[in-house]
């Protein structure tokens, strides 16, 4: 039997990069694990998340995948390392997309302005990254804690969203900026919206891409299976877990799932 690859986040975030490895690969058969007792994690104290990441992963690893996605950037700055010395399966993590933005920026003299939890924005993983790559001391930060708030609600109301959007940015000079860098995986469920309040030069990327390109070179180097391209094939096949175990998780991320693919997110 195939294993699965196993998606996890604290709650629905995670979507939005299973769903950006559903479109590159239907054919495979995935986990999507939410620790839905927990979530948010951004708001919460390290100690306490590592545990439940802890926790989690060992739930998942249970399963007997054959790769684990850490869709949560801020699981990823957390626990990513301790997690690839336990395992011997690929433990592929998000990295907020500051590198690609501070290129796209370099000859523009624009600035980069990076949404991730307070928690993500706190931890050495991403200022080790930043000092990195921004030698010109270009890139900014702002977390957007409602934002997890309002998604794990499933609430998208284009009106309140646009307007807490435009409140937190009132202080900023958007015209300054060439880039929107998404670094928490609940946060592209907004980007449109977003767009719709940023001037029109302002890019908006996430990790979600490189996260899944990055899972495609370890599944290949590891089975040198055949990319399939994408297209034809049996019906999706995913597996919703949670922490908590209750079936209204596995409808909320069903839904989730769909506002996606309806949205083209
Ligand atoms: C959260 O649970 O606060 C969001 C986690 C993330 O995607 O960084």
């Amino acid at each position: 039997m195939t294993k699965k690859i196993a998606f996890f986040d604290s709650g629905i975030g995670g979507l939005t990069v299973l769903h950006k490895a559903l479109q590159q690969f239907p054919e495979e058969s995935y986990i999507y694990y939410a620790d839905t007792l927990h979530v948010p994690y951004g708001t919460k104290s390290a100690d306490e998340v590592r545990g439940y990441i802890l926790g989690c992963i060992e739930a998942i690893a249970r399963q007997n995948v054959e790769a684990i996605v850490i869709a949560c950037n801020t699981a990823t700055s957390l626990a990513v390392s301790e997690l690839r010395s336990r395992y011997d399966i690929p433990i592929i993590g998000m990295e907020p997309a500051v590198k690609p933005a501070v290129e796209m920026n370099r000859d523009n003299g624009k600035r980069v302005l990076v949404f991730a939890t307070a928690l993500t924005l706190s931890q050495s993983k991403y200022n080790e990254l930043v000092s990195r790559v921004d030698d010109e001391h270009r890139v900014d930060s702002l977390a957007l804690p409602e934002l997890v708030e309002w998604c794990e609600q499933l609430q998208f109301d284009p009106v309140t969203i646009a307007a807490y959007f435009r409140s937190k940015l009132s202080r900023l000079d958007m015209e300054q900026y060439g880039t929107v860098v998404m670094g928490c995986t609940h946060y592209p469920f907004f980007s449109s919206i977003l767009r719709g309040v940023l001037p029109d030069h302002v890019q908006i990327v996430d990790g979600s891409a490189g996260t899944v390109n990055h899972l495609k070179q370890r599944l290949v180097l590891q089975t040198l299976r055949h990319d399939t391209g994408g297209g034809i094939g049996k019906q999706e096949d995913v597996t919703f877990l949670s922490s908590s175990g209750r079936i209204e998780d596995q409808r909320k991320m069903r839904i989730a799932l769909h506002y996606l693919k309806e949205n083209s997110l």
